[in-house]
């Protein structure tokens, strides 16, 4: 049988001790079962999802997307706003309904909400059912522990060790375009935040590692590489590196695009903007969250920045990088926010007019601080904030979608449209959405499209027959 993620996994010390017991008997327990997995959240849950994928893989189970025939279901879970808990526990409900006959049916929770206190509570008192819980930090334990679970009955938690995890394999799930964990959790701690708390302090990767990665994949013909933490731009400070002079690494390997989310402007140094500008290969592209455009409550959130340092540091990054396309988050409805402070907001978003925003209401996480703060505005007026902020948002990237409008651009093309078989999707170095009209193969490759029309979420183009990369 082949067994190439064990192997190399063996040779990793930390976790040595992990596939020690389970070399002869993994097989004879785990092969031909199906598992079936759900991803909730951000870049950096489908990422472990890719990893979940490897390990279960290489213990011998088969993917299925029918989770009715599935043996082992895994729901990689998001905390960072309620509506996501409540989607992943009104999903524990279908679970239960399929395990109800059938003994040969785990449930396994990761992710985030496997790392928060009172979600544990509640599935050891009102989820009996689910059998394995989790966390963020323990994916490289999960043969070890899929091995126990399947020979006892109790739930079972695991959660909170700070190693950083050098060597993980992954089964991902794209041939093209990649992610790479360059660090691991959150310092930062904005008051309305539940990041740090499910994913830990600071951890960074080092950087011949994430090198290596990153070399590894370009031979593998990968085109695209997206540097993923909580806070890129923090990169190295627990181990004296930076992550300028790791983007100028990563930049060397010549890989063919370079992308990196998420920074936080409180770490963007006139270096990472000059390294940024100076390489072809880094995309010209940046998501910077702003979250409030008042100072008051920019304070309050913890942001460690002002709206007219976020000001500044936009208007160098635009006057620096050619053609760089910006985004950001907001939220709006933070505690007590006042509709002056709101108006602020929407004064930041005209004077940086984004080229896209993800917007959210304030949704309170049990445990920060900003849970405990007062207030007194209603979820109505919180909607209403939501929806005034959406027009203007939309206005903007519209506006700056229309600019490429009869331009030919450059779009690395991922898969077949979603909505549209007859047409192929990738994007272009300033991350937007192009959904293409070809009589080519042209999947995988960079090519030129010239973009016929402009809505606010996407673009669309016909593939123009020069390419730019094989
Ligand atoms: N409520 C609403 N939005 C939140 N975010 C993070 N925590 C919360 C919360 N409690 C948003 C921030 C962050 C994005 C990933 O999610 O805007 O940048
Ligand atoms: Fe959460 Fe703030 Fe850290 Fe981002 S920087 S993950 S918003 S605590």
């Amino acid at each position: 049988m082949h067994l190439p993620d064990l192997d190399i996994a063996k040779k990793r010390e930390k976790s040595e001790n992990v596939y020690i017991d389970l070399k002869e008997d993994y097989h004879k327990v785990f092969q031909n079962k199906k598992y079936y997995i759900r991803t909730y959240g951000c870049q950096m849950n489908v990422h472990d999802s890719e990893a979940i994928k490897s390990y279960l893989e290489a213990l011998g189970f088969v993917n299925t997307e029918n989770i009715e025939e599935a043996n082992l279901v895994v729901l990689n879970t998001c905390a960072i706003r309620e509506n996501a808990r409540d989607k992943v526990v009104g999903f524990l409900g279908k679970c239960k309904y399929l395990k109800k006959n059938r003994d040969d049916f785990k449930i396994v929770i990761a992710g985030c909400m496997s790392e928060q206190p009172d979600v544990i509570e509640d599935i050891m008192k009102n989820h009996k059912y689910v059998d394995l819980v989790i966390g963020t930090h323990n994916i490289h334990e999960l043969p070890k522990l899929l091995m126990q679970e399947y020979q006892k009955q109790t739930i079972e938690v695991y959660s909170n060790s700070d190693e950083v995890i050098e060597g993980m394999n992954y089964k991902r799930d794209s041939k093209y375009t990649a992610w790479v964990n360059i660090m691991y959790g959150c310092d930062k701690f904005c008051t309305y935040c539940i990041v740090p708390y499910t994913r830990g302090r600071e951890r960074s990767r080092k950087l011949e590692s994430i090198v290596e990665e990153v070399k590894t994949l370009k031979e593998n013909g990968y085109k695209e590489v997206t540097l993923l933490g909580q806070n890129v731009n923090a990169y190295g400070k627990d181990i004296g590196e930076t992550f300028s002079h790791l983007l100028e690494c990563v930049a060397k390997t010549n890989i063919e695009r370079i992308r990196f989310v998420t920074s936080h402007p409180w770490n963007f140094t006139d270096e990472m903007i000059d390294i940024i500008a100076k390489y072809d290969n880094i995309m010209p592209y940046i998501h910077l969250p702003l979250q409030s455009g008042s100072n008051n409550i920019l304070k309050r959130m913890n942001r460690r920045y002002t709206k007219e340092e976020y000001i500044a540091l936009f208007n160098k990054m635009k006057e620096k990088i050619p053609n760089v396309a910006i985004t950001t988050d907001i939220i709006v409805g933070f505690p007590n926010e006042t509709k002056e402070d709101f108006e602020e907001t929407l004064d930041v978003v005209r004077t940086c007019k984004f080229d896209g925003a993800y917007t959210f209401i304030f949704s309170k996480r049990e445990g920060t601080p900003a849970a405990r703060m007062e207030d007194k505005i209603s979820l109505e007026e919180k909607e209403e904030r939501l929806k005034e902020l959406n027009t203007l948002v939309n206005k903007y990237s519209n506006e700056s979608n229309q600019k490429l409008l009869n331009k030919v651009v450059e779009v690395l093309i991922l898969g077949v449209s979603d909505k549209d078989k007859t047409k192929v999707y990738g994007y272009t170095d300033t991350m937007k959405l192009v959904n293409v009209t070809s009589d080519e193969d042209i999947i995988g490759k960079i090519v030129k499209v010239r973009i016929t029309s402009a809505k606010s979420f996407s673009l669309d183009g016909e593939y123009v027959k020069e390419e730019v990369s094989a």
